[in-house]
């Protein structure tokens, strides 16, 4: 059986991240990887582009039981460290909006820069070993730690859990790290899906007969406010802003939608005296899809011009409008989420080091870990300061 000092199981972001730095520290190590071939989630991330990071990434972009957990890891590995790494590689970026990062060219250019830097461990004495097409099936805590696959057996005194959480099961992501985190005892926060759709039934159902229309609203889950573009789909409600507040959305809550953000309390009223002919409708219009603002005014129901409207109706109708309640019956689920909230609890692992209180040399770090970003590259940021705290560590 060959001996290493560290097995990383998957080779996700963070998985190659930590395997690139603790070979480049002279480290033998080992990343075992289930698909055919690694960062799978990369190369689709950014629609092909991937959002690597956020230059605005710090602990308040990030869910947690413990909202501390993350400050060590985020400080010591910035997006700009990562951003210099891009740049070492003559990967040309650019950024979108709100600090997002990505590439000109591709995603595959990441993975590539990453499996480089796994090749550049043999400068420092060390060794990455990438295996793919190994799903790891057992693990024992024998003699430091045994990894089995259908294929090997490895033995290593470290073991880094990589594994990511179960979002996308079609692309290969499994539950697998909580499967090891009950198995050692580790306490795990419910995972749950987020960045994800949600559905929407009863009375809202009306809004999946405008699917594909899309417009700028603040979107409002649990207190947590967003504002960025939504999405109506045949299954209820998508686009960005969605996304983010799913992340904060439990069933039964609702989600309050401000459709016009922009406009200053009083604009309807401003807009009967200066247009008393219009009509609901009408200004909506103005400033919304059609078919999002003929649904809007329906719902209302004021259907006289505003000149004979009362003034108590239309104060009514703005403030519905700025404060749109819908009801989601549920979210698209693990299938459609772009992340797991939720997974190993922060409580069981360093924070400087991400190893296992209980466990020596067990390390967990990226997805499977209780720290979901928010959308827009804070999540791999994540991966890689999470990658490069355990690889410097072990
Ligand atoms: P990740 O899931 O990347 O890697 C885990 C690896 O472990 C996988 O390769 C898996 O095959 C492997 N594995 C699982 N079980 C195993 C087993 N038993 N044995 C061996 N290997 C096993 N984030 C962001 O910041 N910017 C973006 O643009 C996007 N875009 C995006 C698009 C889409 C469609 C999705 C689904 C997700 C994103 N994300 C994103 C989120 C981002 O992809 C995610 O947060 C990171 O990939 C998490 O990195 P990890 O390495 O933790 O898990």
């Amino acid at each position: 059986m060959t001996q290493y000092d560290a097995i990383v199981l998957g080779a996700g972001a963070a998985g190659l991240m930590c395997a690139a730095r603790a070979g480049q520290r002279g480290l033998r190590v080992l990343l075992l990887e289930r698909a055919e071939q690694p960062g799978r989630k990369i190369l689709i991330s950014g629609g092909g582009r991937c959002n690597f990071t956020n230059l605005g990434a710090g602990p308040a972009n990030y869910l947690s039981a413990n909202p501390h957990f993350a400050k060590s890891a985020l400080a010591r590995y910035t997006a700009r460290d990562f951003l210099d790494l891009v740049e070492r590689h003559g990967i040309a970026w650019h950024e979108k909006t709100l600090g997002q990062l990505f590439c000109d060219g591709s995603a595959k250019q990441i993975v590539a820069m990453l499996l480089a830097e796994c090749e550049r461990a043999t400068e420092n004495g060390g060794d990455v070993t990438l295996r793919c097409g190994e799903e790891v099936t057992e693990v024992a805590a024998e003699d430091g730690y045994t990894v089995r696959t259908r294929s090997g057996e490895y033995r290593a005194q470290n073991l880094v859990i990589a594994t990511g959480g179960p979002s996308i099961p079609k692309m290969g992501a499994t539950g697998f790290a909580y499967e090891l985190a009950r198995q050692f005892g580790l306490k795990l926060v419910e995972p749950r899906p987020a960045l994800v759709p949600l559905t929407l039934g009863g009375d809202d159902v009306l809004f999946r007969e405008i699917s594909g229309v899309a417009a700028p609203v603040t979107a409002t889950a649990n207190k947590q406010a967003f504002s960025e573009a939504a999405l109506f789909t045949h299954r209820g409600l998508s686009g960005p802003v969605i996304l983010q507040v799913s992340s904060y959305w439990k069933p039964g809550d609702p989600v309050s939608v401000d459709f016009l953000p922009e406009r200053e309390t009083g604009w309807l009223l401003a807009a009967k005296r200066a247009t008393p002919r219009a009509t609901l409708r009408s200004v909506l219009r103005e400033a919304l899809p059609h078919r999002l603002a003929d649904i809007l005014a329906e719902r209302i129901g004021i259907a006289s011009e505003l000149g004979n409207a009362p003034d108590a109706a239309l104060r009514e109708a703005e403030t519905r409008l700025a404060r749109w309640s819908f009801h989601p019956n549920g979210s698209e689920g693990f299938a459609k989420a772009e992340v797991t909230s939720g997974g190993i609890a922060t409580g069981e692992l360093s924070s400087q080091t991400m190893e296992a209180k209980k466990h020596p040399g067990l390390y967990a770090i990226g997805e499977a870990v209780d720290v979901t970003g928010w959308l827009g590259g804070y999540n791999f940021q994540w991966a890689w300061a999470s990658g490069v705290a355990a690889g410097e560590a072990l």
